[in-house]
């Protein structure tokens, strides 16, 4: 093991701490605040920003959507150059975060942003920004790396940076009151498998990573079973919280990553617009049994620690039969059968969009080629 670990976002957690932001923002910032559709205009969050905001000169940009486009966010990164604005707050989910990363980097660069995550235009520096979580999933708003979406040609590519790393994160957890179900179980899904990207690759030893990824997952795991149960307290901070530990780099420091499920389930949100969460779902079942061998040793592992299944010959099986369970009894679909045309068509359409993308060695052991997607799409696409 070798690695250097530092997670510099100030975590602000618990109900009412919004109005902490007028102590942690310099003051005399011009700031703007960075929203999405207008959920934080209908539940209260706005007006907890506004109130906080009392005193600094700032200017709102709304309407970044799920699975923000360069598109909308170019027009963001035109006002924060124009009026000279020196603080982003983002406030949302992961997709109103990642965006402000990407405006945040953008803005101090005089070529077209989208170089940022073409890789033509390496980030050395950014306007420094803050998150207000509204919806826990992604774990953007103490990480380093954003996803961003071109609409124009159906590319959805990551870009990493310690630049756009935010300042600050406040998590309280009374904000998750008015997210719709379907947006609970994505924060669910996609945090699970955040963990199962970081831990289910070989056999390590490296024994915190592992011992506290597996924790985790038993928690999304205990949450998940709660889920009729969900409206208290505790059950949100919990989640708000695991979901922020699953992807915040410390389960990942020195240790292998898979990502490959992430990488294949992005093209279905770019070709077809599903969650990201939901094509996550379709893919990792269909993934795990395509590296099954390679992955055995860890799923056994897994089914022991986190399932509580007892020693078998087939407990790796059992292993990836329980995590499609658990999906499917989160009501999410472990196969896609949403496309037009021909299966074959579809699986076609999304090992050209890989092979466009340059993502023909993924996984741990980059063991899996577009040959092997392929015949994980044959099985994760009806
Ligand atoms: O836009 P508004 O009106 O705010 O509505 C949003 C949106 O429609 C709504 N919502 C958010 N908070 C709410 C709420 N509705 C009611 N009450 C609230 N408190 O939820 C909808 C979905 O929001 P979105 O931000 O898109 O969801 P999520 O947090 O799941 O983010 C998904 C995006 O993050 C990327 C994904 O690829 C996707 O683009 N990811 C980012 C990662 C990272 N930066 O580390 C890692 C992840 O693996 C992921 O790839
Ligand atoms: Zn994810």
């Amino acid at each position: 093991m070798k690695f250097t670990y530092v997670n510099p976002t100030q975590i602000q957690f618990g109900q009412g701490q919004i109005q902490s932001i007028n102590s942690i923002i310099p003051q005399g910032s011009k700031v703007i605040v960075i929203y999405g559709g207008g959920s934080i205009k209908r539940n209260g969050v706005y007006d907890q920003v506004s109130a906080a905001l009392q005193g600094y000169d700032w200017v709102e940009f709304s309407g970044v959507e799920p699975n923000p486009t360069k598109e909308t966010l170019d027009k963001a990164v035109s006002i924060v150059k124009e009026k000279g604005i020196d603080f982003i707050l983002a406030v949302g989910g992961g997709s109103v975060i990642d965006g402000s990363k990407y405006v945040a980097a953008a803005s101090h660069y005089d070529g077209d942003g989208w170089d940022i995550m073409i890789g033509k235009h390496p980030v050395s520096s950014a306007v420094p920004l803050g998150a207000i979580l509204t919806l826990p999933a992604t774990g953007s708003e103490s990480n380093m790396g954003a996803v961003i979406t071109k609409a124009e040609t159906h590319d959805k590519l990551p870009f990493m940076t310690p630049h756009v790393q935010p300042k600050f994160a406040v998590m309280d957890p009374d904000v998750m009151k008015t997210l719709p179900e379907r947006q609970l179980v994505n924060g669910i899904v996609d945090a699970w498998v955040h963990v199962c990207e970081q831990y289910l690759t070989n056999v390590h030893g490296a024994m915190v990573q592992d011992g506290y990824a597996e924790a985790l997952l038993k928690n999304l795991k205990e949450l998940g079973e709660e889920f009729e149960n969900r409206d208290n307290d505790a059950w949100r901070a919990n989640l708000m919280w695991n979901a922020n530990q699953a992807l915040n780099g410390l389960i990942g420091s020195g240790v292998p990553h898979d990502w490959a499920t992430h990488m294949i389930g992005h093209e279905f949100t770019a070709l077809w617009g599903v969650d990201h969460a939901r094509s996550l779902a379709i893919v990792q079942p269909s993934l795990l049994r395509n590296q099954f061998a390679v992955k055995k040793a860890k799923l056994e592992q897994m089914g022991k620690n986190v399932f509580g299944l007892s020693e078998s010959e087939t407990l790796a099986e059992q292993t990836i039969d329980a995590i499609e369970a658990f999906y499917q009894s989160l009501g999410v679909t472990t196969e896609f059968n949403e496309y037009q045309g021909s299966k074959n068509d579809a699986v076609e359409a999304v090992v050209s969009q890989l092979e466009q993308h340059g993502m023909v060695a993924l996984g741990e052991n980059q063991a899996i080629t577009l040959d092997q997607s392929r015949n994980i799409l044959a099985s994760a696409i009806a």
